[in-house]
């Protein structure tokens, strides 16, 4: 293992530098269609408390995230059709004329009018992890939206990159049935599909949903099961950038859930680069409970801004300024 850290930070330090990315995470609705069967947001749980920031929350965000000097912004939200395409349009149109930032969307499955328009608006980047490449456990766990239209991330992964988007995906560690060969393929996958960006961190089982809520019963046996440890975290990330070594890859909250003290840090060493610091407004941040547990909900995005740089600091690495493109992304365009 210490080979594998050695060679996934060179590489990281080769390939994408020494700079941390900082990206301002916007958590800015928690409503969601959908009903998978391992995330808090899912439609069926109706012991949340539904939120949809107003406009000028988000652009009040964006401004701090500039302040910050922050490159970049990440609008994340469940599957929400409250947020319509013109609504986001015109957010993401806001967002690039009032401020520098390069703008990054998360906002589930979409359809492919509704990206072409998002990115004709000026939205940089999107976000959508394709879970796990093993399409019986993905199905188990991630049911369609129509039932007569299989969820297809891999094509979604493929119309972003058509328009333009530079393109993130990634996995959750330890999805209950996940072999140790499924998760090669999904670091092989992540080469394939030549990711500008791949967040992966562990799956963190919530009570009040079908998957957190019990033991599951799958039909692989215990030595083939990933667990959703730090250490087998820390391991993928070293193997993603091992396998993407231009790919932008962050050092995730789940990760930082699972070790608050060094989570985050000992990420950045093992081949990440990048950190999402959250902007959210503290009155909405406990409710965009995506899994248990989740690090600073009571923090201000003062605090946390703060704590990241400290915590870069103390590595010895610096902030990186500007909107920190993937070079990946640079070489193809
Ligand atoms: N544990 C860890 N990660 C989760 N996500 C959703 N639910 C959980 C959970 N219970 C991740 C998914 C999703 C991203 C936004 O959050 O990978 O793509
Ligand atoms: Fe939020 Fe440390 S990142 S308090």
């Amino acid at each position: 293992l210490e080979e594998l850290w050695r060679k996934a930070d060179l590489a990281r330090q080769q390939n994408v530098g020494g700079e941390v990315h900082l990206r301002g995470l916007i958590e800015l609705s928690n409503h969601c269609v959908r009903l998978c069967g391992y995330c808090g947001l899912r439609a069926e749980n109706s012991g949340l408390t539904r939120y949809r920031m107003f406009e000028d929350e988000i652009l009040h965000c964006a401004k701090k995230a500039v302040a910050f000097k922050y490159g970049t912004v990440v609008l994340q939200a469940g599957e929400d059709p409250g947020i319509t395409c013109q609504w986001m349009e015109h957010i993401v149109r806001r967002i690039k004329s009032e401020t520098p930032l390069a703008v990054t969307l998360s906002l589930g499955e979409r359809d492919d009018e509704e990206l072409a328009a998002w990115h004709a608006a000026g939205a940089d980047r999107y976000l959508l992890r394709f879970e796990t490449c093993n399409r019986k456990l993905y199905e188990r766990i991630h049911p369609p939206r129509h039932a007569d239209k299989p969820s297809d991330r891999i094509a979604m992964l493929a119309t972003l990159r058509r328009l333009g988007y530079e393109v993130g995906s990634g996995v959750m560690i330890g999805i209950p049935g996940q072999t140790f060969d499924d998760l090669a393929n999904d670091i092989e996958l992540f080469a394939k599909l030549d990711l500008d960006m791949i967040g992966a961190g562990p799956y963190l089982p919530h009570p009040d949903t079908p998957l957190g809520a019990k033991e599951q019963s799958t039909t692989i046996s215990p030595e083939e099961q990933v667990p959703g440890d730090e250490l087998t975290t820390y391991k993928v990330v070293a193997l993603a950038r091992l396998a993407c070594p231009g790919a932008n890859i962050p050092s995730t909250t789940a990760l930082a859930t699972l070790n608050s003290q060094s989570g985050r840090e000992l990420g950045l060493v093992r081949g990440a680069n990048v950190i999402m610091p959250n902007l959210t407004p503290v009155k909405y941040r406990a409710l965009y409970e995506i899994y248990p547990g989740k690090v600073c909900i009571n923090e201000t995005a003062d605090a946390c801004h703060t704590c990241i740089n400290g915590r870069i600091h103390s590595l010895g690495r610096q902030v990186g300024s500007g909107p920190g493109h993937s070079p990946n992304y640079s070489s193809r365009n």
